[in-house]
């Protein structure tokens, strides 16, 4: 049995401004989509302060982002999942069919997030469980290493039978018995200890271990979702079938570290295990669905595949607004689940949507074109903006890769300028831009003695004016 020491549940410290704080330190501008995923947040932090009576009255309320592509839509859902400590996946709507179709079902997406919190429960319930499972873990490498005591049976009738003397006689075999005992005990004292104090670390030791292999993933690999009904042929089967194990050789420390992983997966629960994760996911759960406008036809009219792409949303109906689904672990009702669907939106628009599926996202939030500005900020200051990646890359060749202000400022207002003349790709024109900026020093700097490049705005129009400048190049890249 394992006691849980701590919980998967929410951090109750993430209030809206700290996660926009977080939130902060990746994206730049979008203030509104910001706002509104940390309410979104926040109120599941709130729901669950209150008695179940009202929580289950309390209906999570589903965001639709709108924005031009590039402009950071994914990469706040990205990051509110690292945040939020919350079961998360995130889907792209186009990767779906219509039940009955060939493809993945909505369903999966369910179950997915279902994985995702046992899988998070099961980490945290196995490192709960580190301590006695080193204990074990230990015992059964002393008995692999030990030669096994030789077992000179006490039993007095047993012994008479056996060597035709009586009880007397054998008195002094027990006595043997019990100073061969203390001597074993005592073997097993000092070998404990230097395997504690890592002694043995490199010795070599045979182990038996479970036999990963499993004789019937021919079906597919194992733990495949074979018959899509969240049931798991290998499992099932494994279930039944005696677990088998083998023998392997290695060094102590690598024996070590094995044993107390399977001796911590035999003390996990498991049943607690599901109950928690299930709980978790229906209640905590956060799904993203991204390219939702591919799945929109326009006008509402559709014919041919565009029946497929209607028929993805009615699907999705249920899944959002509430129902049961079946996974391996148990039912999930899906009524908590937050969903924050995101598109672009640019041939269709979000009325495009069936109506049901549209009134079932009553937040919407539009993200905003980049601006100039917004295209400098981005270059600089995230965590890991592409700027600090690539000075990042420079340095490993011992050249300090440095720029202006100003050279900042050029790469900026080109991507602004191209994205406005040609196709809005927002900033992953930066991407672009940079590579091809840098392309000549990414090459070179290998073999320079170059201790500093600095890019200056001459440098960036030398280098990128060709580019803006000449359609026929730029055709070529993006
Ligand atoms: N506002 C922003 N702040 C910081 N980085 C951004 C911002 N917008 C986009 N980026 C960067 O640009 C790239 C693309 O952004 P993202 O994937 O979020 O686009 P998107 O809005 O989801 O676009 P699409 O509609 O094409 O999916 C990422 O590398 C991301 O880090
Ligand atoms: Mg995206």
């Amino acid at each position: 049995m394992t006691t849980v020491t701590k919980s998967n549940k929410l951090n109750p410290d993430l209030t809206p401004s700290k996660i926009i704080e977080h939130l902060n330190r990746y994206i730049i501008g979008q203030d509104k989509a910001k706002r509104s995923v940390a309410i979104a947040l926040r109120n599941r932090i709130r729901r669950r302060a209150l008695p179940p009576e009202m929580s289950h009255e309390i209906m999570p309320k589903n965001i639709l982002m709108v924005g031009p592509t590039g402009v950071g839509k994914t990469e706040i859902a990205r990051r509110l999942a690292t945040l939020s400590n919350a079961p998360f996946v995130k889907v792209e709507a186009t990767k779906f069919t219509e039940v009955g179709y060939v493809g993945r079902d909505v369903e999966t997406i369910i179950r997915d997030l279902t994985e995702f919190a046992v899988s998070m429960v099961r980490k945290r319930m196995i490192e709960a469980v580190q301590k006695p499972a080193l204990e074990k873990a230990e015992q059964r490498l002393l008995d692999a290493m030990l030669p096994k005591p030789e077992k000179k049976f006490s039993m007095p009738e047993f012994m008479k039978a056996f060597t035709g003397k009586d009880e007397d006689e054998n008195k002094e075999d027990s006595d043997e018995n019990a100073i061969e005992a203390e001597k074993n005990e005592r073997t097993r004292k000092r070998f404990l200890k230097m395997l504690r104090d890592g002694k043995l670390d490199g010795r070599d030791v045979e182990i038996e271990v479970n036999d990963s292999t499993s004789p019937i993933s021919v079906f597919g690999a194992p733990g495949v979702d074979i018959l899509g009904m969240g049931i798991n042929i290998n499992e099932m089967l494994g279930g039944i079938m005696p677990k088998k194990t083998k023998k392997r050789s290695m060094k102590v420390k690598e024996a070590l570290r094995i044993l107390q992983q399977e001796e911590a997966e035999k003390l996990i629960d498991t049943e607690a295990m599901s109950k928690e994760a299930l709980d978790l996911a229906q209640e905590d759960g956060i799904v993203f669905l991204d390219e939702i406008d591919k799945v929109v036809v326009k006008g509402g009219n559709s014919h041919g595949p565009d029946v497929s792409r209607e028929g993805v949303q009615r699907d999705l109906l249920p899944i959002v607004e509430g129902s049961v689904v079946q996974t391996r672990y148990g039912p999930v009702k899906t009524d908590h689940i937050l969903f924050i669907a995101a598109g672009a939106f640019s041939g269709v628009k979000p009325s495009d949507l069936i109506p049901e599926l549209q009134g079932r996202f009553p937040i919407r939030v539009e993200l905003e074109p980049l601006t100039i500005e917004n295209l400098k900020r981005i270059l600089t200051e995230p965590e890991n903006s592409l700027i600090r990646q690539y000075e990042a890359l420079i340095s490993t060749e011992g050249t300090e890769l440095t720029f202006t202000d100003e050279a900042t400022q050029e790469i900026a207002r080109l991507a602004h300028k191209m994205n406005s003349e040609m196709e809005d790709i927002g900033a992953r024109r930066l991407h672009t831009m940079m590579e091809q900026l840098l392309e000549e020093i990414s090459f070179n700097v290998s073999d320079m003695a170059e201790e500093k490049i600095e890019i200056t705005a001459d440098v960036v129009r030398e280098k990128l004016s060709k580019l803006v400048e000449n359609r026929d190049i730029r055709r070529y890249l993006l």
